[in-house]
């Protein structure tokens, strides 16, 4: 079983090491960490985010343990050498379309909200981001207009089989869950969103005994706040995705929190921290380093096939937070080892 860690730039080696441990304190047998350079850290070092040898490593192991990337040093270099660059081609590279991004409110967590503890103490939903298309990878550019100013523009689209291949990973997340589903999407203006949701009604007709609805995302953004506690599986698209679940995380109380699985058809998973790099705590061992312990569990779920592993690292992180153990972002004053020692404490 063979893990590639890419820890990347900020607080990603921070929040990578906790989870490294975490991995290496279950004593699974057969488990080899292979570390490569990715983000920012491997621009200054290979002049690219994505070394060929990174990719190389990604392709070969079971799964990927990300961190994070994303460096302000490199916000003015062309975009293709920013660190950014380097998770949206492993991404893309990998085939990894489908981002499951759960968001629950974990026991003694209500007053972490940043809602009232009875709104809360209802969350319990997973977010279905699709992860390879929509306008982060349809056709970009700067062109100059007639009057000589700059115009930026971004191209988003969405194709039949791309809506379809993602609307299945979520009905059958549905299927394991509560049975919802609610689409998101802006079918009130865009044609991108209409052929969404069309593909989705489609898709649907292989899911009867689903409830599917459908949202514009303006008034699922407000609906996240109002009653969350409504949703079960949200499914939507790459940028609306990403918005939606930041906010998630504040209605579970931290970014700090929320774990990702990325998915593809057969390959290697990558799992990451739905955060980035966090440069304002950088260095400072303050960063809250669950997200990532959570992501090696889904790691262990999805790629490993390792459940019962998996939630005993969950357990673990829950035990932890029920015992009162917080990091700066859930009010605390725990850095970022001290937390990773508690969670191995209760593992
Ligand atoms: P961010 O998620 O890095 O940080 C937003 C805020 O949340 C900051 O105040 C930060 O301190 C806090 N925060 C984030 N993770 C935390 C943790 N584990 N514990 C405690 N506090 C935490 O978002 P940003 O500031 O918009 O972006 C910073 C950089 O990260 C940018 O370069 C961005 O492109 C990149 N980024 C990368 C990824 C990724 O690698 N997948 C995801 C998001 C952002
Ligand atoms: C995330 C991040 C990325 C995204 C960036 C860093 C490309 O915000 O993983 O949520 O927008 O997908
Ligand atoms: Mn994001």
């Amino acid at each position: 079983m063979k893990i590639a860690v890419l820890a990347g730039d900020g607080i990603g080696p921070e929040v990578t090491r906790e989870a490294v441990r975490v991995l290496e304190a279950l004593r699974l047998p057969g488990l080899v960490l292979l570390e490569g350079d990715v983000g920012g850290v491997a621009t200054k070092r290979h002049g690219t985010p994505l070394p060929v040898e990174t990719l190389d490593l990604a392709r070969a192991a079971d799964a990927i343990l990300f961190g994070a990337v994303g460096d302000p040093d490199c916000d003015h270099l062309d975009r293709h050498l920013r660190p950014e660059q380097a998770i949206l081609g492993l991404r893309k590279e990998l085939g990894l379309f489908a981002n499951l991004r759960p968001a629950k409110l974990f026991a003694g967590l209500e007053d972490a909200s940043a809602l009232r503890p009875e709104v809360a103490s209802a969350i319990d939903l997973l977010i279905v981001r699709e992860l390879n298309g929509d306008v982060y990878f349809g056709e970009k550019g700067i062109r100059t207009l007639v009057n000589g100013e700059r115009q930026g523009w971004d191209l988003m689209a969405y194709s039949e089989s791309e809506v379809r291949r993602i609307a299945h990973v979520a009905f059958k997340a549905a299927r394991g869950r509560r049975g919802k589903l609610c689409s998101v999407d802006k079918a009130n203006v865009l044609e991108t969103s209409q052929v969404w949701r069309d593909t989705v009604i489609e898709v649907a007709r292989d899911y009867p005994e689903i409830e599917l609805s459908h949202m514009y995302v303006d008034n699922a953004a407000m609906q996240l706040v109002r009653n969350p506690g409504q949703f079960d599986v949200v499914v939507t698209g790459n940028l609306f995705g990403d918005i939606l679940s930041d906010q998630a995380s504040m209605c579970v109380g931290s970014i700090g929190l929320l774990a990702s699985a990325s998915l593809g058809d057969g390959t290697s998973g990558l799992y990451e921290p739905i955060h980035g790099s966090a440069p304002d705590i950088a260095g400072k061992g303050l960063a809250n380093p669950m997200a990532t312990i959570l992501s090696a569990a889904m790691l262990l779920r999805h790629s490993l096939g390792l459940e019962a592993e998996a939630a005993r690292i969950e357990a673990a992180v829950a035990k932890a937070l029920a015992d009162g153990v917080r990091g700066g972002d859930l009010g605390g004053t725990m850095g970022t080892a001290a937390i990773g020692d508690a969670v191995l404490e209760r593992l």
